[in-house]
């Protein structure tokens, strides 16, 4: 049984990961510094796959403690790197947070990797690098575009970073570049738990129908698209978490074409804020109170990935529906929420 560390495997993507590493009959490892997720995610990852996964809590910017994690670990056949921080907002407001958070964790990682042979290295990245891309649907050869929050240039830097280090080691990388992340596991076990009022849509959709909030705001409907919102490529966590696997199994089984590997994972289909409103109201039949404002300032106008290259290099396609995303972060909220 291959043994697989899983930073940040307590958060919203790396719980839905643990849980498919297990199904697939991987043996996992977590490390969380708890900054974004809660001792709680472990019970709900061990009620879906009945095997508790290892943990140990820390904070991956603690140089000495990593390399201490590392000496009493020295079978980890793979390193799945989730720990982040990822509110865009937050990164303009405090950037050396960002830097040292998003950077120093992942340099610390690949130097242990490096001084001990770990070669299987799977980097979260992210849409964002592609800016508002000037061709659609993105594909991977489409230009990194310059970075227009702290937070983006993490993950620029972060792919620049293990390109430059599979030049000069035996590294071999793949950076996953998801695009919009929604939905929670069936089970409503795990699912997304944002801290303070969420930025992003779906979970604000979902506190708006609990009552947790008062009111949706549509960020703009004067946008060059057909009904005039943003067109963002939605992708269900758990078709999200499946490719990781897929990956990773790539990886160790040394079937990666270079070192460095670049892969969008979306579901190639883009839709509008509105639609995603609609299709929660049809979806679950709970009435959404929104209204439309202004835009947010920074969002990109449409968004949407091609697929190919994940499709057939990988073998992998989001098999999951919006309705399905929907319905299943509606359940995820009514169990947090405690409605019936
Ligand atoms: P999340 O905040 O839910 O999970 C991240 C986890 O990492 C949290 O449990 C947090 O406690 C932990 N963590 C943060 N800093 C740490 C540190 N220094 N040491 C140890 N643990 C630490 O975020 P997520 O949505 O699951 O995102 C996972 C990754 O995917 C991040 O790298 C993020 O940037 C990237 N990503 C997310 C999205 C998205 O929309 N959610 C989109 C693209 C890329
Ligand atoms: C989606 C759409 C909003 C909230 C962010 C990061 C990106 C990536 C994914 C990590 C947009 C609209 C939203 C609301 C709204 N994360 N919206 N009312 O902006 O595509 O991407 O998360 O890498 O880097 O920037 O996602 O969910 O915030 O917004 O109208 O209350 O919903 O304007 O069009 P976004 P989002």
């Amino acid at each position: 049984m291959k043994k697989i560390l899983v930073t940040g495997g307590l958060g919203y993507i790396g719980s839905h990961t643990v849980v498919e590493l297990q199904n697939a009959g991987f043996k996992v490892i977590i490390v969380d510094n708890l900054s974004n997720s809660s001792l709680d995610v472990l019970e709900g990852i061990t009620n879906i796959t009945k095997t508790p996964p290892a943990f140990e809590r820390l904070d991956l910017r603690l140089k000495w403690d990593v390399t201490e994690f590392f000496k009493e670990h020295s079978d980890i056949a793979g390193i799945i790197h989730f720990a982040a921080s990822k509110a865009v907002g937050e990164s303009v407001e405090n950037p050396l947070l960002y830097y040292e958070n998003n950077l120093n964790t992942l340099i610390y990682l690949l130097q242990e990797c490096k001084s001990r042979g770990i070669d299987n290295f799977i980097f979260s990245s992210s849409c964002t690098v592609y800016g508002e891309p000037d061709t659609l649907p993105i594909t991977e050869t489409a230009p990194v575009k310059p970075a227009t929050s702290p937070y983006g240039n993490t993950k620029q830097i972060s792919e620049e970073i293990l390109k430059d280090t599979c030049a000069i080691s035996s590294l071999k990388s793949i950076a996953l570049r998801y695009f919009n992340p929604i939905g929670a596991h069936a089970t409503a076990q795990i699912g997304e738990l944002p801290a303070g009022v969420p930025q992003n849509l779906v979970p604000f959709i979902t506190q708006t129908a609990a009552g947790v909030r008062q009111e949706l705001s549509v960020f703009g409907d004067d946008y060059p698209t057909e009904d005039g919102s943003c067109i963002r490529d939605y992708i269900h966590v758990v078709d999200l978490a499946k490719a990781h696997v897929i990956a990773l199994q790539r990886l160790l089984s040394n079937k990666n074409e270079t070192q460095f590997e670049v892969f969008n994972l979306g579901t190639g289909r883009g839709s509008s804020v509105l639609e995603v409103v609609n299709s929660f109201e049809k979806t679950t039949g709970e009435k959404l109170n929104y209204k439309i404002v202004a835009r947010r300032p920074g969002d990109v106008i449409s968004v949407y990935a091609d697929t190919a290259k994940a499709n057939k290099v990988l073998g992998w396609k989001a098999e999951k529906t919006m309705e399905d995303a929907l319905a299943s972060a509606w359940k995820w909220e009514k169990k947090v929420r405690e409605i019936k």
